[in-house]
């Protein structure tokens, strides 16, 4: 296997920015929140490093569930539009204020139709907040309360995010140079 140094090819977000701006996130939302409590759906994998730096941020109530999701027939790194739950809520989101915590919005497919799904259980509110948006790659259009960076087009890893399932224990996120990646070393 690869070190990652072998295909880093910039630290685009360092851990310093992250949690200064994670810092504004979590004053932000516990502003608009004040008097409630919140329930904080994350989407694993790739959503559980900001989901725990983020509830650290937070004044307010704030419970805490997981959801899995993968797209149909299509390779790890596009979403063919269609979701399928492979790991579902424990608890009834019913007249809850819901915000679902992603890592990355690209295509906007997988979130899409997770919010569809999620507002058949009629919620009190449901919002969003993503740690980065690909803004240039949106394919379907969803509604963002709350977004960490706005980043490039360019495949990026670490804090949560997967270089084919490792590094996500990085604590910066960096971008990969795809002419010096090797999936088969
Ligand atoms: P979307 O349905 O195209 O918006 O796909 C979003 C999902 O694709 C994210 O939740 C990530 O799991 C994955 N993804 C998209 N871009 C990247 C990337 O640059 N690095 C790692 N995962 C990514
Ligand atoms: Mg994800």
């Amino acid at each position: 296997m690869q070190d990652y140094h072998d295909y880093l090819d910039e630290v685009l977000i360092t851990e310093e920015q992250l949690h200064q701006r994670i810092a504004e996130l979590g004053a932000e939302i516990s502003q608009d929140y004040q008097g409630r409590q919140i329930l904080m759906i994350c989407i694993l994998r790739g959503g559980v490093m900001f989901l725990t730096d983020l509830i650290r941020q937070l004044t307010v109530p704030v419970a805490i569930e997981f959801m899995a999701v993968s797209s149909y027939g299509s390779g790890a790194r596009a979403s063919s539009g269609e979701v399928r739950i492979t790991l579902d809520l424990n608890t009834s989101i019913t007249d809850r204020d819901v915000i679902i915590v992603e890592d990355i919005i690209d295509s906007g497919h997988t979130l899409t139709s997770v919010i569809e799904m999620l507002q058949t259980r009629n919620p009190a509110s449901l919002y969003v907040c993503t740690l980065l948006d690909k803004v240039q790659r949106r394919e379907v259009e969803v509604p963002i309360r709350y977004c960490g960076f706005k980043i490039k087009d360019k495949f990026v890893f670490g804090y949560g995010l997967d270089m084919d399932e490792y590094y996500r224990n990085l604590p910066f996120i960096g971008t990969v140079d795809l002419e010096r990646y090797d999936p088969n070393l």
